[in-house]
């Protein structure tokens, strides 16, 4: 018999797994990111309590293991092969000829239809349905052993689901690991900002985040995953690649939904159109389809050619690229002070949109291309979505072109610009440049943070060019008056932007820190912050050496907080925001929770709230709630028309609550 403590532990373990797999692999979450974290929470504590009961698949192990020296080789039981590519729709047709001669038939081939997802090549293994192995691709014989790495990604189940179809003894399950564009993006503007060289794509940044020799810095990057294959298999066959791609989501390995299963190479071709014309609307780059014979049966009969199967085909897009004119590069200065050279271009159409301006990053980058004012050069959208400046069409070159520099003054505030040892980016040394501060307001009022409503870039412009507001904290106190003073705000948008502004004022603890600026602070650190200190107070007295004792928190993130939290003129902003009553609730510490080792039984009808709002209530503040009435329950709460379970708890002597006297308890505990 486990021990009920232990059998929580399983059953929240088993919790989170199915939570896991209705939000990476359904992509339908049945319950909050809040609550999710909730469950995390209560197993990380008991897990604290009793480290003899972690096990290495427990939903809270994904970040555990010390940084490695190097990584090992390992050789896959089956070759990774590679693909043979197909640049237009004449060789699709073509490889699909040369399979039904090699076959000697002519009907049609059912083959499968996959988006190419742009990222690497992984292999997972699972034995007895648990991860125990994972390496990269390699040179297809032999990869590199990133277990540690690849178990920090969320998508990637460290458990098989045994719910619907129950996983074979070893599953060896291979596919893409990826990153969406959009964090791509955010993630090297972050980078810039921290003054570290921004990665070219987001395959690049994927198979950098994967060979990083510390989990914990893996453990940060937005890597997602996708199987689209198999290797060793023992205790189930297949016998299609369409039931692999239909069976892996039930064990909890995502499978990108937009597959497909085609009649023959006709509906092979219309699946390549369709995925050339939506590419462009995906959150994650791919750069073809993959066409694969369905059957296995006749995968084998066609085997290998030089280390590609006869019965797959890379269909690759055209490369999104065009030449054109480099009309001017300029500056622009970041939140934090960095400075990015950005190339003004002669407007070119490019994969069917409109390219006029691609950052060149930084000054080693811009040197090492050797981009000169008025060079032809080649513009392709990375992944079709950024522009970026692949390369100089030195031929073009007729002498005049002139080389950028980076300025020695702030384009904006004339400062001198400084260069830190070991950084790549520039930075205006002027903590007071209205371009830093204007970044910073943004930043500030955006969605994720303070979430003020009306708050445009012209705005504070404005403001800030006015000398209306210093820095973001004077935001709330800019007047009416003030405001509808401004060019161009009419009363009513005044009134607006009051009422944001009010609003604004009710906010969360992870929003707040989010909104702050702090260098290398995202959101996600944020929430993970506010969940951890619990108040504003608490984390802005907190030691490096606290910090960095926090999962997911490296030296360099701990040094930024206290740096910044150090500044006497960043306490002053805070202060003042403070002031001016922006009200923060603080979120519950992990391990100061009120309610927790106590169990509570609902029963009857509640008038204030609905007994899934009390359960979360009651979870918030680390209680429990249990369905029956048992020696373990201390509380019942009675509301009204309460049946036979008051006898229960009677016979049980366990204290009985009305409403209102929960209600006390949960304002008190608050
Ligand atoms: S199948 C023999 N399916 O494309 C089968 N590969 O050279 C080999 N890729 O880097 C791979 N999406 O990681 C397959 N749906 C998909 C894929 C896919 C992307 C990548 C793969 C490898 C390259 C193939």
């Amino acid at each position: 018999m486990d021990h009920p403590l232990e059998k929580r532990i399983k059953e929240l373990r088993s919790q989170l797994h199915y939570h896991n797999y209705r939000y990476y692999v359904l992509d339908d979450p049945e319950i909050s990111d809040a609550r999710y974290d909730r469950l995390l929470r209560e197993l990380e504590d008991l897990e604290t309590e009793h480290p003899e009961w972690i096990t290495p698949d427990s939903p809270t192990q994904r970040v555990g293991a010390q940084p490695a020296d190097k990584f090992q080789s390992v050789a896959h039981s089956i070759p990774m092969l590679s693909l043979g590519n197909g640049f237009n729709f004449e060789e699709v047709r073509e490889f699909d000829r040369r399979i039904k001669r090699f076959l000697k038939d002519d009907q049609e081939i059912e083959y499968t239809a996959e988006p190419k997802m742009d990222g690497l090549a992984i292999e997972l293994i699972y034995e007895k349905g648990v991860l125990v192995q994972s390496s990269t691709r390699g040179d297809g014989l032999m990869g590199e052993e990133i277990t540690q790495n690849v178990r920090t990604i969320q998508s990637v189940p460290l458990r098989l689901l045994d719910t619907k179809v129950l996983p074979p003894d070893r599953l060896e399950v291979r596919g893409e690991v990826y990153i969406k564009i959009k964090d791509f993006q955010e993630f090297n503007r972050k980078r810039e900002e921290a003054g570290e060289a921004p990665f070219a794509n987001p395959r690049n940044a994927a198979a950098g985040s994967l060979r990083q020799l510390d989990p914990k810095i893996t453990a940060q990057r937005p890597l997602h995953f996708f199987a689209y294959g198999l290797g060793l298999v023992n205790g189930r066959s297949f016998f299609s690649q369409w039931e692999v791609l239909q069976t892996l989501p039930n064990w909890g390995l995502p499978v990108n939904s937009l597959i497909r299963c085609t009649p023959g190479i006709t509906q092979c071709l219309d699946f390549c159109k369709e995925m050339e014309t939506l590419r462009h609307s995906l959150p994650y780059e791919i750069d073809g389809v993959v066409l694969k014979v369905n059957s296995f049966a006749l995968q084998e009969q066609l085997g290998i050619k030089s280390r590609s199967p006869r019965w797959a085909l890379a269909y690759k897009f055209q490369p999104s690229q065009e030449t054109t004119l480099v009309l001017n590069i300029e500056v622009q200065v970041g939140r934090t002070g960095t400075l990015t050279p950005v190339a003004h271009l002669k407007p070119v159409l490019v994969g069917g949109v409109e390219v006029s301006r691609a950052t060149l990053h930084n000054q080693d980058e811009l040197e090492r291309k050797d981009i000169r004012i008025g060079d032809t050069v080649v513009v392709q959208r990375a992944g079709e979505v950024i522009p970026e400046v692949v390369k100089v069409v030195t031929s073009m070159r007729r002498g005049e072109e002139k080389p950028f520099a980076m300025p020695e003054k702030c384009p904006v505030c004339e400062s001198p610009v400084v260069r830190l040892p070991g950084e790549s980016a520039h930075r205006c040394s002027n903590p007071n440049c209205p371009a830093q501060i204007k970044e910073s307001i943004r930043h500030f009022a955006s969605k994720g943070a303070m979430d003020i409503e009306g708050l445009g870039e012209k705005l504070v412009d404005q403001l800030v060019g006015k000398g209306l507001i210093r820095d973001y904290g004077d935001l709330y106190y800019l007047s009416r008056d003030t405001l509808i003073s401004l060019e161009r705000l009419a009363e009513k948008s005044a009134d607006n932007l009051s009422q944001a502004l009010q609003q604004s004022k009710r906010t969360t603890l992870g929003r707040f820190l989010y909104a702050l600026g702090i260098r290398h602070v995202g959101e996600h650190l944020s929430g993970l912050l506010a969940g951890h200190f619990g108040s504003l107070k608490a984390l802005m007295g907190v030691s490096e050496e606290e910090l960095i004792a926090i999962r997911e928190v490296g030296p360099q993130v701990a040094c930024s907080i206290r740096t910044f939290f150090d500044n006497p003129r960043n306490r002053e902003v805070i202060d003042k925001i403070l002031a001016a009553g922006v009200g923060i609730s603080e979120e519950k510490r992990s391990g100061n929770r009120p309610l927790a080792g106590k169990t509570f039984v609902l029963t009857g009808r509640l008038e204030g709230m609905t007994r899934e709002q009390a359960k979360e209530k009651i979870e918030a503040l680390g209680g429990k709630t249990a369905n029956q009435i048992s020696g373990k329950v201390d509380f019942l709460i009675a509301g009204e028309d309460s049946g036979s379970k008051l006898d229960k708890a009677r016979e049980f002597n366990i204290k009985v609550l009305s409403e209102k006297e929960f209600l006390q308890i949960i304002t008190v505990s608050q």
